[in-house]
């Protein structure tokens, strides 16, 4: 069997790198790995965070072999692509990284938030993202503690509690000198699966930035010849650390096609 693509987030956000992933490179396998033992990872202290990443990396490398490897949490990218890199250098990671560059190109007021877990945009990588590359616009930071959280009953329970939602992107909505924001970027992979929530509660309409796909052309980008292979029968596995998924977790899976290891 070919040597499969692994995905790692906290918990079910990587999903929507996965999403875009398998259009781009359908005849791969991939291993997704939810660190649902450590979720959320918004709130754990840098060093901690970055130590048990790459721990468990020593394992997950081992056990599946990957061609490559795919960071799909800002949180983690943030903090730990660096050390991951340095201790398995055989490995190629690709992380996700507030879309900072693209909300600056785009922008028309010249507003733009980030909105992202209070991890990500307390990090010196985004406000070095910022520095390079969006010196002429105003950008807000803007933290969440409940959106993954969110996000994650909303996949599992199909529930959410708009009012909630409503009340965590209210402060990326700036009104200045007449003119408003009109982009946010979607900093945290869990956020997409309730866009159509912030959309609904949001006061204005904006561009919201879901870098999925861009993180799945980065990944192809570093997999040649990929486009001309046949699928090899392999079946896609989710794993998640706490070895106890429980009904819910295994059906969201389950209808991403993921068979719990
Ligand atoms: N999905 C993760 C991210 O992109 C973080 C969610 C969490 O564990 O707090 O940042």
């Amino acid at each position: 069997m070919s040597a499969p693509v692994l995905v790692f987030d906290s918990g079910i956000g990587g999903l929507t790198v996965l999403r875009e992933a398998r259009v781009l490179m359908p005849a791969r396998r991939f291993v997704y790995v939810a660190d649902d033992a450590g979720f959320p990872y918004g709130d754990w202290e840098e060093r901690a965070l970055a130590q048990r990443i790459v721990g468990l990396f020593g394992r997950l490398l081992e056990r599946h072999r990957p061609q490559l490897v795919v960071i799909a949490c800002n949180t983690a990218s943030t903090i730990v692509l660096g050390d991951l890199r340095a201790a398995y250098p055989d490995t190629p990671f690709v992380g996700t990284v507030p879309a900072i560059k693209p909300a600056a190109e785009r922008t028309r007021s010249g507003l733009v938030s980030v909105l992202g877990t209070p991890g990500t945009v307390a990090r010196q990588y985004t406000r070095d993202l910022i520095a390079s590359w969006a010196q002429k616009c105003h950008v807000r930071l803007v933290g969440s503690s409940r959106l993954a959280a969110l996000a994650e009953t909303y996949m599992r329970d199909g529930f959410v509690d708009e009012e909630a939602v409503r009340a965590e992107i209210a402060p990326c909505f700036v009104e200045k000198d007449g003119r408003r924001t009109d982009i946010v970027v979607l900093a945290c992979t869990h956020y997409p699966f309730l866009v159509n929530r912030m959309r609904k509660t949001a006061p204005w309409p904006v561009d919201w930035i879901d870098p999925a796909e861009a993180i799945a052309r980065r990944a192809l980008s570093l997999l040649p010849g990929e486009r001309e292979q046949q699928p090899d029968g392999g079946e896609d596995v989710a794993i998640f650390t706490s070895g106890r998924a429980d009904a819910a977790a295994r059906r969201l899976v389950r209808g991403f096609g993921l068979a719990v290891a």
